[in-house]
């Protein structure tokens, strides 16, 4: 079968997806597929004659939010993972919120704001632009004094900003890959917070797969990610982030419908736990694209 790998993108992510990308493509080959590797560089892309379907391995904004997924569905392309209007609600996490409280599902409190003095939550806060991934334009405010630069640098990335209480304790998170949850990863930061540096860069975090938890507790984890993935609409696969607080409470930070893809990533990681290899996982990814 001959198939394309999207990667790389013109989002903040760009260097992950190309990551993420060339294992796919690897994964696939390894499992038979005839793959393209296509680096998307502009909206203005086109795909090579004779591919059947897609394989979407771009994060963030023009990979991640509905409309790459749109552009292939009006070119009638076959392509992985959720559709566009699931896309563009899971990668907006004011929208996944409303999505979720609507639902019963449990998330942090929180408030969007677009003007600095607009706040009204206390600190401990974590300060978000809405639209991007990988923790960007992400901080964690634990004094007064931070938010003036926390908010000012997450608001160069949209209008809207969305604050929320800090959870303390513990990350956690959820993959799903086409209808089966995987086991409980948990992360461990050498740092307080788990940043872009701390994901990609510095490699001392430490993750546990399957996570040391009560199995009820792995299962309420397990069922709430399910859940949250099936209310969000999402297809195919997808990771759903938690914090665990101290009182093991689990709260839903958002899914993620292009979750990182390298052989060493947290949906990998946990599919290798539960007998999925990774060319298998990307296989079983791909053989059910659809439009
Ligand atoms: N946004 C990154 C790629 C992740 O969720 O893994
Ligand atoms: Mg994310």
């Amino acid at each position: 079968n001959k198939v394309a790998v999207l990667k790389g993108g013109i989002s903040s992510e760009r260097e992950v997806s190309l990551k993420s990308g060339a294992a796919i493509a690897q994964g696939l080959r390894d499992g038979g597929y005839d793959v393209s590797e296509i680096d998307i560089e502009t909206k203005d892309f086109s795909l090579p004659a004779g591919i059947e379907a897609v394989f979407i391995a771009l994060h963030g904004q023009f990979g991640e939010d509905g409309e790459i997924q749109q552009r292939l569905v009006d070119l009638g392309m076959p392509f992985t993972g959720s559709g566009a209007e699931s896309s563009r609600v899971s990668f907006d996490k004011v929208l996944t919120r409303e999505c979720l409280i609507a639902n019963g599902i449990p998330v942090a409190k929180g408030e969007v704001i677009t003007k600095s003095a607009a706040r009204t939550l206390p600190v401990p806060l974590v300060v978000k632009p809405p639209r991007e991934g990988s923790s960007v334009g992400c901080h964690l405010v634990f004094e007064e004094e931070q938010w003036g630069a926390a908010f000012a640098d997450a608001a160069q990335y949209s209008a809207d900003v969305l604050v929320e209480e800090y959870i303390p304790g513990r990350e956690l998170t959820v993959g799903v890959v086409d209808g089966q949850v995987l086991p409980v990863v948990e992360i461990k930061p050498k740092t307080p917070w788990y940043d872009f540096k701390a994901k990609y860069i510095t490699g001392d975090t430490t993750y546990v797969c399957p996570a040391e938890l009560d199995p009820d507790l792995a299962a309420e984890l397990q069922s709430i990610a399910l859940r949250t993935f099936d209310c969000l609409g999402a297809e195919g696969f997808g990771r759903v982030d938690f914090r665990l607080s101290p009182e093991n409470k689990p709260y839903v930070l958002e899914l993620n419908a292009i979750p990182g893809f390298t052989a060493t990533s947290l949906l990998p990681k946990a599919a290798q736990a539960a007998g999925i290899g990774f060319s298998k996982l990307c296989c079983r990814i791909m053989e059910w694209a659809h439009l």
